[in-house]
């Protein structure tokens, strides 16, 4: 038996500017993953169950689109199309072996914890070292982009990569190009001084990236002036927060946590839901709160002090949030 494992992710600062080529700090949260095992079975073909969404399938009934059935056609592509001198995609058509693969997520779907990229990422490294093709981490995280292209249009990348690395990232968007492959663009991992804790409040309500990255889109393209130098404010705000970071600068933080959600508000991407849980951060005693990734639903992030955690978390709750998570950035495990 196989198995993989995948964290999620929060965006602290940057996104939608991320888009336009700034860039954006985001951090793995283990207390959440997605996790696959693969067994070889007697069954012919390629069975999959995520039990999650009730899907129980063979791989052949499932459409192409599909974003498990992707993923899985994807590597089986690569793997025998690609062939290096270390002799990996040397299979014949045909010749992979009958697999039965069980996926199951912790991680809220669509409220931008990274739930597709974390299922993405743990499959893939689970075939890959089922059916020894192995993959470097650049690999892996290139593979995840052009899946989140399948699904989001035009990401930045940057989801993909905090989930591959499993660390805190500073991500710029490459400049699109058509001969570049990769992952989107440059990464670099930091080191966090001091760590520190978050709450994420989730509003429950969907929120698919793509309409409101596709929303921003339209507020650029009519004046691009202006959003160009929106998009150059948080770009700023993310480089004196991984600056911040980095030094152990922790309560600095707070303040462009709240200079960076009013800037995503202007971009219209907050929503009353949003607005109310960070309000309710604020007022219960974080030192700083913001959306969190694309906006109008899925979450929020408050920067709280280790010992207001547990009070934040249950205002948040009284105040509507469907479910609280606390994790502690650059501390381990980050347990909270
Ligand atoms: O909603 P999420 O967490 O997948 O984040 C989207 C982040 C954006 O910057 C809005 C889009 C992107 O591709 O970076």
């Amino acid at each position: 038996m196989t198995v993989s494992s995948a964290p999620g992710k929060i965006i602290l600062f940057g996104e939608h500017a991320v888009v336009y080529g700034r860039p954006a700090l985001a951090v793995p949260v283990t207390q959440v993953h997605a996790d696959v095992e693969i067994l070889a079975s007697d069954r012919p073909g390629i069975w999959i169950a995520a039990p999650d969404i009730a899907l129980h399938s063979d791989l052949n009934s499932l459409p192409s689109d599909h974003p498990i059935a992707a993923v899985i056609h994807n590597f089986l592509f690569l793997s025998r199309t690609s062939f290096s001198p270390a002799g990996r995609g040397a299979e014949e058509e045909g010749s992979f072996p009958n697999l039965s693969i069980k996926i199951t997520s912790t991680i809220p779907v669509a409220s931008g914890l990274g739930s597709g990229a974390a299922v993405t990422v743990a499959l893939v490294r689970a075939l890959s070292s089922h059916l020894d093709y192995p993959m470097s981490d650049e690999e892996v995280n290139a593979f995840a982009y052009e899946i989140e292209k399948l699904h989001h249009g035009t990401p930045s990348g940057i989801d993909n990569t905090v989930v591959t690395y499993g660390k805190p990232v500073y991500f710029v968007k490459s400049p699109p190009s058509p001969a570049r492959g990769g992952a989107g663009g440059e990464v670099e991992t930091f080191t966090v001084g001091t760590p520190f804790t978050i709450v994420i409040g989730d509003t429950g309500l969907p929120a698919p990236t793509r309409d409101s990255v596709g929303d921003v889109r339209k507020l650029w393209e009519a004046e691009k002036e202006r959003w160009e130098g929106v998009f150059d404010e948080i770009g700023e705000i993310a480089k004196q927060a991984r600056n911040a970071i980095e030094r152990g600068r922790t309560k600095e933080l707070g303040g462009l946590m709240n200079q960076n959600h009013v800037l995503l508000q202007e971009m219209t991407v907050s929503s009353p839901e949003l607005d109310r849980l960070v309000e309710t951060a604020r007022t219960a005693g974080a030192l700083g709160a913001k959306l969190s990734g694309g906006g109008r639903g899925g979450n929020m992030i408050a920067l709280v002090e280790p010992e207001k955690a547990d009070s934040v978390a249950s205002s948040l709750m009284n105040a509507g949030a469907k479910r609280v998570i606390v994790t502690a950035v650059g501390r381990r495990s980050n347990a909270p």
